[in-house]
């Protein structure tokens, strides 16, 4: 992405000391979202990248991540897949385990949303562990799809989540904008 529009996206991201507990430093995005330059600037970016990538569907990973993937799948002209917390999705679902910094989580996909000749970009606000992604990305090669790349808006780049990715990612591209 351009430095134009990495000022105008990150200026937008506010830094919430302590939340959700002390010692955690929360990028929340709701004021990028309620500035409609900024928000529209980037679901360009990322729709761009989806064109791209070749991406048949786009991947959004709750919360967050369905707000920035939904628009983008809208203005690329491609299908959008919503990877949930378990227990949230009413169909046949695939499950994937992982580990978070303290305890464990899971995710689950509609294995039916995805078909074999899909390429999937995978879309979040922020990878921190990159644990989530990872799965994410298992869900899709379980589900038979191909991996087109994941695209975030941040990395914190004091946690290992890009090298947690690399092997997940078999080659394909991680793009922070
Ligand atoms: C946050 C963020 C990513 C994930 C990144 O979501 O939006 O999805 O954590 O963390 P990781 O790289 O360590 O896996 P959160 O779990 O807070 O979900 P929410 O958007 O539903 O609040």
């Amino acid at each position: 992405g351009s430095e134009a529009l990495r000022n105008l996206l990150l200026g937008k991201i506010r830094d919430v000391p302590d939340h959700p507990k002390p010692g955690v430093l929360f990028k929340d995005i709701t004021p990028l979202l309620a500035d409609p330059e900024a928000f529209t600037a980037l679901t360009d970016a990322l729709a761009g990248l989806a064109e791209e990538r070749g991406a048949t569907k786009v991947v959004g990973l709750e919360a967050r991540g369905f707000i920035l993937a939904a628009p983008v799948a809208v203005r690329a002209g491609i299908g959008f897949v919503p990877v949930r917390k378990a227990g949230k999705l009413p169909g046949a679902t695939l499950s994937q385990a992982y580990e978070l910094e303290y305890g464990g989580a899971e995710i689950e996909i509609h294995a039916e949303d995805l078909d074999p000749g899909d390429r999937v970009l995978v879309i979040d606000d922020v990878l921190a562990t990159g644990g989530t992604a990872e799965a994410a990305l298992r869900l899709i090669r379980r589900a038979g799809a191909q991996v087109a790349g994941v695209a975030v808006l941040m990395e914190l780049g004091f946690l290992p989540g890009r090298t947690r990715l690399e092997a997940e990612l078999g080659g394909a591209p991680l793009d922070v904008l």
